[in-house]
């Protein structure tokens, strides 16, 4: 059982109790491996792909038998996955039909301010317009709150290649939204990236881990009484440390398994769970473990391959990586196995090889020739950043430098083009997200990076205690941005700042 929210708070490993579902659940490895659709544009105009999406509230069978209503980017649950080229702007018009507003943000994209998906931009459903957004805290700026019923988000895209994912952010219900449904990838390619040789085609697949649990009558159980409209007073406990499921979804269908051949395969792994972090690995039946050889991170290919055992992932990083199953024997499983898990949660999904293939993929020693190296000299400036448990509008909270969100205080203003260090440093475990900048992980408890710290990051997992260095230039655009935890129900308690680029 739960005790007090600061007993919590204090715990060292920062995942709250995990929910246990009221529903029988199936064994692993049973249910195929999804794949998401890709979205068709509705049209091209400018030079520019047009896509349109509904928000709405749908159903699943997730487990067998068992039906499970969503909240749905156009119906499903991952959303459907946008695939598009480096520099082709996207514009993506978002309907909500849901019974709350929204905001989208597009993870891990460098994209204007006015379509950044601000937690106060909101999406309204209809009917919604004259109603006050924001009646539980009665401490918003309104001058910050943008309304409208559709809303455009157009994405520049003039960023290296790689896996984005897109969200829901408003302010105070992002983990709840997320948790419902509101997530989906999108992918940015280049023909540099696809000139590699990388395993493509049927051989990439996309992985978006998520746990979940589920309600008696089929829905994701989730500890917010009245998770539709506000947060009610005492209502924080159960979720303050971040919500855990004891079912691990993959491209939302439980421990999925997927047929494959004997060959190499390219995986796009996302871990787009609110709190909990994996540490994975691929093992065989005779208890072989096959190598990870990580090609790309959150913000795309590294300079060289990265070859691991054991790949630990934070909620919102995402880890580009290649397998390969050719040395498996025909029939064998490979089990991708979180060694952080315990019981159920120990299993994520399988690959069972049915066939001998030819492959004419390869894995270049040299995979990017135009990652960002910024070294510490040329930063103008260095900043603290404490993320910790602390208080917020009263009640136990997460603070970033002491002190929870508001989106009526600049927490940090910059420069266009300025290169900075940011030194953070966590109580707990919190995977420290910043938006518009990709950035280098330059030191982690006063040592080199870690292996996983490779590449371009947007999001770091700052372990209980550890104090991580990141470099970065702010470039792109000015405006308001943000950073936070991804925690998702840490950053509605409070763990979020505003980034103001001048
Ligand atoms: Cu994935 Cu500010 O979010
Ligand atoms: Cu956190």
């Amino acid at each position: 059982g739960l005790t007090s929210a600061a007993a919590l708070a204090r715990r060292p490993a920062a995942t709250g109790a995990e929910l246990r579902s009221a529903v029988p659940l199936p064994p692993p490895f049973q249910v195929p491996l999804p794949i998401p659709a890709v979205l068709k544009p509705a049209g091209t105009s400018g030079g520019a792909d047009r896509y349109a999406i509904t928000q709405r509230e749908a159903s699943a069978e997730i487990l067998p038998g068992v039906t499970t209503p969503l909240w749905t980017y156009d119906g499903t649950f991952p959303g459907p996955t946008i695939e598009s080229r480096r520099g082709r702007p996207v514009i993506v018009s978002h309907r909500n039909e849901l019974p709350v507003p929204t905001v989208v943000h597009l993870h891990g994209g460098r994209t204007p301010a006015a379509s950044d998906g601000y937690p106060t931009d909101l999406v309204l459903p209809p009917g919604w317009q004259d109603h006050s957004m924001h009646t539980g805290h009665g401490m918003h700026d309104p001058r910050a709150v943008v309304t409208e019923l559709t809303r455009d988000y157009t994405f520049p895209l003039d960023q290296r290649p790689a896996l984005l994912w897109y969200h829901d952010h408003r302010m105070d219900f992002t983990a709840p939204a997320i948790w419902r449904g509101l997530a989906g990838l999108h992918l940015v390619r280049d023909d540099a990236e696809e000139a590699l040789g990388l395993p493509a085609g049927p051989r990439e697949l996309p992985l978006m881990i998520a746990d979940r649990a589920f309600a008696a009558d089929g829905g994701f159980a989730y500890p917010a009484l009245d998770p539709t409209l506000r947060v009610r007073p005492g209502v924080r406990e159960p979720y303050l440390a971040g919500v855990l499921g004891d079912v691990i979804l993959v491209n939302g269908a439980p421990w999925p398994v997927h047929e494959a051949d004997a060959a190499r395969y390219r995986l796009r792994i996302l871990n787009a769970s609110n709190a909990r972090h994996y540490e994975l690995e691929a093992v065989t039946d005779d208890g072989r473990r096959l190598d990870l050889v990580q090609i790309g991170a959150d913000q795309g290919l590294l300079a060289a391959p990265v070859t691991h055992k054991l790949l630990p992932i934070a909620p919102a990083e995402r880890y580009d990586v290649v397998v390969d199953f050719s040395g498996v024997p025909i029939g064998g499983l490979v089990r991708v196995v979180n060694r952080a898990g315990s019981g159920r949660t120990r299993d994520v999904l399988a690959f069972r090889v049915v066939r001998k293939a030819a492959d004419d993929s390869r894995v270049p020693g040299t995979l990017s020739a135009d990652l960002p190296a910024w070294r510490r000299s040329e930063a103008v400036r260095v900043r603290d950043f404490s993320f910790r448990a602390g208080r917020m509008r009263g009640d136990h909270g997460w603070v970033i430098g002491g002190l929870p969100f508001d989106p009526a205080r600049a927490d940090v203003t910059t420069r266009l083009g300025d290169v900075e260090v940011w030194r953070l440093i966590a109580d707990v475990h919190h995977p420290v997200h910043l938006h518009l900048a990709g950035f280098r992980v330059l030191s982690r408890r006063g040592g080199p990076p870690l292996a996983h710290d490779a590449g371009l990051k947007d999001t770091v997992s700052l372990r209980p205690g550890e104090a991580v260095e990141i470099i970065t230039r702010f470039d792109g655009y000015r405006g308001r941005y943000l950073f936070h935890c991804h925690n998702a129900e840490h950053e509605d308690m409070g763990m979020m700042a505003n980034l103001e680029i001048i």
